[in-house]
């Protein structure tokens, strides 16, 4: 084995055991049916897509933490469509490794983290009484080609988008005692594990850029832009103004100009931007795409 390989069989190896040590079952480790917190936000307020807009003055405190339930229910919603198609990748990728490899077996415990998840996202849309924010029919036809086609620096480079951005505001989340308990739960299970993701995800794409050509790469830079693009956008559904009395056209271009909202996305995607342009990813007419959607 040469010296690279040996060094991300030795992380996937370390990543094996924290998993044995570390991993949650939400059905058992979630109370479901445990009445939430009358008056705490779901989300910090300065997080809600429309905070400081006039439409956000206009709402009353209990519209407020309603629209930040239906933020986390979208996100939520985001969450687990891009998991299904995350897991379809990872299994593809499988298909042609070599099973006796720790690289092959993290992957399989990385499917396995993400079905867990995916009912645990599941299980929180539901205890919120939520609508499921639905892909449109455009990112649901993207995210069936991605699957379908993605490998090498595209596929991971796409998991690290939309896991990392998740995940900058989950941290916020699982470290605000005012926020309801169960959506703090929720993120700090996720936190745990997606940690454990990103980590191979850098290590796995560090390894598929070196094999691309240049071909490859402006091919992956424009997938890449379009993926961030789309998470960016999906993140909060339209609909969920609905939910506040707000129509979702108003709602959306309300966000879309809100300099608060803007400066939260940038928030969330400065350290998986920062990593992708290092590896060279973020140029072209990609990066157009990344700046399109308010990420940098
Ligand atoms: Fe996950
Ligand atoms: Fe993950």
């Amino acid at each position: 084995m040469e010296a690279a390989e040996t060094g991300r069989a030795a992380v996937a190896d370390r990543l094996l055991t924290s998993s044995l040590r570390t991993s949650y079952d939400p059905t058992v480790e979630i109370d479901w049916d445990a009445p939430h917190t009358p008056g705490a936000y779901w989300l910090p307020p300065q997080r809600s897509s429309l905070y400081g807009t006039p439409l956000w003055e206009q709402l009353s405190e209990e519209q407020r933490v309603e629209l930040t339930k239906h933020e986390v229910a979208s996100a939520a919603s985001a969450g687990l469509w891009f998991e299904t198609i995350l897991m379809q990748m990872l299994i593809r990728e499988y298909y042609r490794a070599d099973p006796t490899s720790r690289q092959a077996q993290y992957s399989l415990t990385e499917v396995a983290d993400e079905c867990r998840h995916s009912i645990m996202f599941g299980r929180l849309i539901e205890a919120m009484g939520c609508p499921v924010y639905r892909a449109s029919t455009v990112d649901h036809h993207l995210g069936r080609f991605l699957k379908a086609t993605a490998s090498g620096p595209r596929m991971y480079a796409a998991i690290l988008i939309a896991e990392e951005i998740l995940d900058a505001f989950q941290r916020e989340i699982m470290a605000d005692e005012s926020l309801q308990p169960l959506i703090r739960m929720v993120s700090r299970i996720h936190v745990v594990e997606e940690a454990r993701h990103v980590r191979f995800a850098r290590e796995e794409l560090a390894a598929a850029v070196a094999a691309t050509g240049p071909v490859g790469m402006a091919y992956a830079r424009l997938l890449v832009g379009r993926a961030a693009y789309t998470i960016a956008n999906r993140l909060v559904h339209p609909d969920v103004y609905a939910a506040v009395g707000i129509p979702p056209a108003v709602g959306r271009a309300a966000a879309r100009a809100n300099p608060h909202w803007r400066a939260t996305l940038r928030w969330s995607a400065a350290r998986v931007h920062a990593n992708l342009a290092e590896v060279g990813l973020v140029a072209g007419p990609g990066r157009l795409l990344w700046a399109r959607a308010g990420l940098i």
